[in-house]
């Protein structure tokens, strides 16, 4: 064992300076949490090789004195604390006094900075731990260059996730630390291009409208509510909004960009009610504490806080969503008394709003409806009647087909008498010696997706007679672009346009009329979290959802003939593109044996 030393500083400094920059984007956060803190109206940042190269972060704030310029980068410096105490009535971003510090100790260091009232301010250089200092005659206000990050870490910018990556990132801390001061002018720029450009707005929802698209905030519930203590607002998703990710769920506690490891977990339960798995609500909440009750103190990053009293700020959270529940059920129970009106009422379809939380493909939505079984069992045969969702909970033999893809019992296949059409939801025909129950919606939805993914059809676009101009947010205009061309491969015709918004120009003719806007809206969803490997599956995935027959639609006899010989004619698996089976089989043997006939 070799003897225990002192490391030098410069090593000590690189060590810690890990744990405050993780990354580009983490340079970005701290300087614009200093731009902020130093009251910027207006901060521009730029950036090179997605950060690596360059990061240079301009704003209009109130400057560095010029003597304390070269102090700024020394550790533990800041004019934001002063006694440990103030930690606890903290109201700036930084306090530790590290952040210019950790960032000179791995890259090259420029400072640009002068106060309003000095006639000419200061320019630090900082390189390899050794500082230069001049003169610096520009506007009032900070500029801090950010060169070569990472040059003498180089473990460190070998575990860097790619390029696009970091820029994802980057874009994504910079658009949430935008989200909460909307009365501040951002702009980024990567690689000479002008990437991002929020202007000045008026209020915190029309941020939310600059950055994730125009009109999405009436999709959004702003709720708030009060105590003692704390108080909590905040935009929070209607149950047509609902998302394949948790990329919408922000927190601010004191205006501070926050991780709450339990806030996903509190906003699912928040909304079990009304979400399938695999959908989760938006959710842009402000909480604002008494700076007592929180420890800011407990990340090298800032990145998490302590809650002294967790359970009382997740009562907050989870009571704010209650209130935007609550909204949603005088929704439904409009509904249901419609439904329930009598015979004589419209039966309503469900509005197309609601299908975009169709996550599992059923076509309808079944939030409090009673489930299949509508008669009461007989003893012995509860298997028979068990809802044919799983079709492990359903006895052996029951279903059509199991693990043997596309084929389907030869007698249906050929002979096939449809008796009806059963719940405005199942085709139900008789075949030789069996009673046959099949999702309609489901077998669609399988026909469709085929139909697009074997890309026979001669003519796959369908023009659009009106373009349709689609308002996009940032990252799904940046998704869109980028599955452009694989979207091209399956009819879509789309082009970029003005302020992230795309122009459509034509659609897969599979598509047919389907309700445009809520249709892209879960298009880009999809694609949000798609790979370039499923892309196209998973936007003919969300077409057929949108093209196919749904539950409650009239099916007419011929229609209802035609689809099932499609769908008997093995040439589609008898699941839907979700994988939930369709076809549910009764054999005779099995109707006789439930009757005690045999
Ligand atoms: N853009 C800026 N405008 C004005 N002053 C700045 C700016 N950036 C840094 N400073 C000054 O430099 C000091 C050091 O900045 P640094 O980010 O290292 O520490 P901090 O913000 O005080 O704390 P933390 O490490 O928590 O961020 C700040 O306290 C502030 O006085
Ligand atoms: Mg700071």
């Amino acid at each position: 064992m070799n003897r225990i030393e002192l490391l030098p500083d410069h090593v000590k400094r690189t060590i810690a300076a890990g744990e405050v920059v993780e990354g580009p984007f983490s340079v970005v956060k701290e300087l614009l949490e200093n731009a902020l803190d130093a009251h910027a109206g207006e901060i521009e940042v730029e950036i090179a090789e997605a950060g690596l190269k360059k990061i240079a972060v301009r704003d209009n704030g109130e400057g560095i004195v010029r003597d304390d310029i070269p102090l700024s980068v020394m550790e533990h410096a800041t004019s934001k604390i002063r006694t440990a105490g103030d930690i606890e009535t903290i109201q700036t971003f930084g306090f530790r006094g590290e952040a210019l510090s950790s960032i000179s100790a791995i890259s090259r260091l420029t400072i640009l900075s002068r106060t309003g009232d000095a006639p000419l301010g200061g320019r630090l250089l900082c390189r390899e731990g050794s500082i230069d200092m001049g003169d610096y005659a520009g506007p009032r206000g900070t500029m801090v260059i950010v060169e070569n990050l990472f040059y003498n870490t180089p473990a460190r910018k070998k575990f860097l996730k790619g390029r696009a990556a970091e820029i994802k990132n980057i874009k994504s801390v910079f658009l949430k630390i935008a989200l909460a001061h909307p009365s501040v002018r951002f702009t980024l720029v990567s690689d000479g291009k002008r990437e991002l450009a929020l202007e000045v707005s008026g209020s915190v929802g029309e941020r939310i409208e600059q950055i994730y698209g125009k009109g999405v905030t009436g999709s959004l519930y702003h709720e708030r509510l009060s105590d003692i203590r704390a108080s909590i607002h905040g935009f929070l998703s209607a149950p047509d909004f609902l998302k394949s990710s948790r990329s919408m769920q922000v927190l601010f506690v004191n205006d501070r960009l926050v991780e709450y490891r339990y806030m996903g977990f509190l906003l699912s339960r928040g909304y079990e009610a009304i979400a399938p798995r695999g959908r989760h609500p938006a959710a842009i909440l402000f909480l604002d504490v008494d700076p007592g009750l929180i420890d800011v103190n407990i990340h090298p990053a800032k990145r998490e806080i302590k809650f002294f009293d967790q359970r009382y700020i997740d009562s907050l959270i989870q009571g704010l969503c209650r209130k935007a529940l609550d909204r949603t059920a005088h929704r439904l129970t409009g509904r249901a008394f419609r439904q329930a009106a009598g015979p004589d009422a419209q039966i309503p379809r469900p509005p197309s709003s609601y299908d975009a939380e169709d996550a599992h493909g059923t076509g309808e939505r079944a939030a409090g409806q009673e489930s299949f079984q509508v008669y009461p069992s007989p003893a012995g045969a509860d298997a028979l009647l068990v809802p044919p969702i799983d079709p492990l909970h359903v006895a052996p033999g029951l279903f059509v087909r199991e693990g043997n893809p596309g084929v389907h019992d030869a007698a249906a296949r050929d002979g096939f008498r449809v008796l009806g059409v059963a719940f405005a939801s199942y085709i139900v025909f008789e075949s030789e010696g069996a009673l046959h129950v099949m999702d309609f919606h489901a077998a669609h939805e399988r026909i469709i997706y085929d139909r697009i993914m074997s890309r026979t059809e001669e003519e796959v676009t369908q023009e659009l007679i009106f373009p349709h101009v689609l308002a996009l947010s940032i990252e799904e205009y940046d998704s869109v672009i980028e599955h452009r061309e694989r979207l091209g491969e399956i009819g879509f015709d789309i082009d970029p346009f003005p302020d992230h918004s795309v122009v459509v120009r034509g659609v897969p003719a599979a598509l047919g009329r389907a309700d445009m806007d809520t249709f892209f809206r879960d298009l880009v969803e999809a694609l949000k979290n798609g790979t370039e490997a499923d892309i196209e599956g998973r936007a003919a995935e969300t077409v057929a959802c949108h093209a196919a027959r749904r539950a409650g639609d009239a099916l007419s006899m011929d229609e209802a003939e035609r689809l099932t010989s499609e769908a008997l004619s093995g040439r589609h698996d008898l699941r839907c593109p979700h994988g939930r089976p369709f076809l549910y089989k009764m054999g005779k043997k099995d109707i006789e044996r439930m009757f005690r006939r045999s």
